[in-house]
This record gives structure tokens, sequence and C-alpha cells, in this order.
């Protein structure tokens, strides 16, 4: 299959290429388009066959569900059941935004989108590319991010053709995505609420609105899986990645041990960096920035330049925190394997 290429403007969209990309959501195809968090790839929430193909295309298991994105609220009406007022208020304040929220689904929603669950995923992207071709195509689309099942999700079209070209129909070439890191996901179908993934909207933001929200433990050994996505390996470059804990001067004597180690046993080490000054011979450092802005923007990027320099350990300071913060913290934990 040929993929093709459409670049679009981000801050305004011409109307022709998002036809174009509309006409092949439509005729049942594949197109991954950008949105604030990471590139999705976008498939019609209502088309069964048109969602084979995205599970097919990622190599994603079928039980791992996919999030529905729409553009207005009669798209949100056509596949979900009246939102609980607070969830309307969650709605409210944050959409468009990096936000999905889980709500009982009306029967319209294939299985498939579902993993049979009697939930659904919903989000309302804050991207004008994004939104223009939902409005367009005139269907909701489903949109898992635009990487191979496993690997660290795309923030520039070119990290999508390095996963899925040949495998997909377009990719939109609409610039580096604002955020960096997914959307957080939140179960509104339970009391109080339960946040499912920690990402681009801080939890704290939400709590502020609807009060206290649960965490969901990360050890699937003790709890049962709620997200079914929160079971696999995620986010992982190639390399073996290891993340060392600890206060700040430990931390780097430790690293330069391990890598001094990795080294000596001829392996190519990298360094994931999130102080600027901090360096080790031999190695290939890449700072990711300190800031969780900057660092959310940089992280699946510097990973994915790992695997392309053929890095074969990686070895992380340790990062983490509120806000922000506990996303970031959270994809880096499952890049080591951590999940
Ligand atoms: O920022 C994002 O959310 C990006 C962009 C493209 O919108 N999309 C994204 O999709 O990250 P994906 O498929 O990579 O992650 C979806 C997550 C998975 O962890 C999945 O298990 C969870 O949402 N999920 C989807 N439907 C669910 C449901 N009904 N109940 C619980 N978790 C669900
Ligand atoms: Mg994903």
């Amino acid at each position: 299959m040929m993929t093709k290429i459409l670049k679009i403007n981000p801050l305004s969209p011409e109307p022709s290429k998002i036809k174009e990309a509309a006409e092949v959501i439509k005729r049942g195809g594949t197109v991954a388009f950008p949105t604030e968090t990471v590139y999705g790839l976008g498939a019609d929430a209502l088309n069964p066959e048109a969602i084979l193909k995205v599970f097919k295309a990622k190599g994603r298991p079928s039980d791992n569900p996919l999030i529905v994105h729409i553009a207005t609220f009669s798209g949100l009406e056509l596949i979900a059941k009246r939102p609980a007022k607070s969830a309307l208020v969650l709605i409210k304040e944050f959409w468009p935004g990096p936000l999905t929220i889980i709500l009982k689904k009306k029967k319209i929603v294939p299985d498939i989108v579902t993993g049979g669950l009697n939930t659904v995923a919903v989000r309302m992207p804050d991207n004008k590319i994004a939104l223009s071709l939902i409005k367009k195509a005139g269907v909701p689309l489903v949109a898992p991010s635009a990487n191979l099942s496993g690997k660290p999700s795309p923030t520039r079209a070119k990290d999508v053709a390095a996963d899925l070209s040949g495998k997909i129909d377009v990719i939109i070439d609409g610039g580096k995505t604002r955020i960096g890191i997914e959307s957080t996901v939140i179960d509104m179908t339970t009391s109080p609420p339960t946040l499912l993934r920690p990402g681009g909207l801080p939890v704290e933001e939400i709590e502020k609105v609807v009060g206290h929200v649960q965490r969901q433990s990360m050890s699937h050994e003790t709890t049962p899986v709620r997200s079914p996505g929160l079971k696999y390996r995620h986010y992982a470059p190639k390399a073996r990645m290891v993340i060392v804990e600890g206060d700040s001067d430990a931390v780097q004597s430790e690293i330069k041990k391990l890598a001094e180690k990795g080294l000596k046993d001829g392996k190519k080490v990298g360094i994931l960096a999130f102080h600027k000054e901090f360096r080790v011979e031999g190695c290939i450092t890449k700072y990711a920035g300190s800031r969780p802005g900057t660092v959310a923007g940089r992280l699946f990027n510097i990973l994915r330049a790992f695997d392309k320099d053929g890095v074969d350990l990686i070895i992380s300071e340790p990062y983490g925190g509120n806000g922000l913060k506990l996303g970031i913290a959270d994809r880096l934990r499952r890049a080591a394997g951590q999940g």
C-alpha cells in the first residue's frame, strides 16, 4: 500500500486537503493526523472493517480498546449515554483538550472499539486539523497513537512514517504536537472518579473541578486491570532502559558506574539526562530539559533517537512529581518495562 503524505497548515488547515483526507475516512480507510498530544491513527469509529485496519497496522492486541474522538457535542450524544453531572462539568471545563473520559456507551459503538466493554473512552482534541477532519468526515474517529504497538508515541509526522509507512492510507503532516504525551484518561463511571492514565492534563486540575479522584494502583499483580491498555509494555525503545532512583549526587555517580560497566561489556550506552550539565564520557547523552512542558515535548522523540543511534542500554536520571510530571514519570517507567 502506498501511503500518501498530506502536508496541512496547522493554524489554518486547507479545506481541499481536509476534504481529501475525510474522503479516505468515509471510504473506510486510515488517516494519521496530529492532535495536541501525539499523532493518532484515525478511522471511522462506526465502521468495524476500518477499525480492524487500525489494529492490524499497529499490531495492537484486540482487547485494548480505542479512544473515540469527537468534534461536537452531538458526536458525544451519538456514542455515549448521558454523562453524570460531574462528567458534564469536566467536559465543559476541559474540552477541547488533553482529557479522555470513560462513559457508558451506546449500542451504536461497535464492540471492536471497546474490546467488548460497556463503556467508551471519548475525547475532543484541541487541534484544528483534528477537529476539521472529524467534522468533514461526519463521523467520530477512533484514534490510538499512530505508532507500532509498544513503541513510543509519535510527536511528528516523520515518526508516524517510520512506524506505519506502507501500512496506512494517509499521513497528515501538521507539524510537531504541542504537548508530547498522551491525554489523561479518567473513568467517570465510578464514584469517586478513577484516574486510569496520567497525561497531558494534570489530575490536580481535574480535582479542582470534581473533587477527589482515586488513583489506580499501577501494580497489576494486585489489582484487576481496569484499562486494558495498561497491562502491555509501552512507549518502549529497543534498548533496555533503567531508571536510577535516589537523590541527585548519588544518582549521578551510580549512573556513571552502570555506564562504565555497560561500556566495558561492549555496549552502546545512552544517558537520559534532566540536568543540563550532566554528561558521562563515552556515552550518548540526551538532555530532555528540566521543566515538565519541555520534557513532555521531547521525551518520545529522544527515545526514538536512541533507537536510531543503535543504543543498547539507556540509563536515565529519575523524573517525577505532581502535575504534568506525573504523566512523564509514568511514560518513563513504562519505557523501562516497569509498567
Ligand atoms: O492523547 C491521546 O489520548 C492519543 C491521541 C491520538 O488522542 N490517543 C491515545 O490512544 O493515546 P491509545 O489507544 O494509544 O490509548 C488509549 C488508552 C489505552 O490505555 C486504553 O486501554 C484506554 O485508553 N481505554 C480506551 N477505552 C477504554 C475503556 N472503555 N475503558 C478503559 N480504558 C480505555
Ligand atoms: Mg498508544
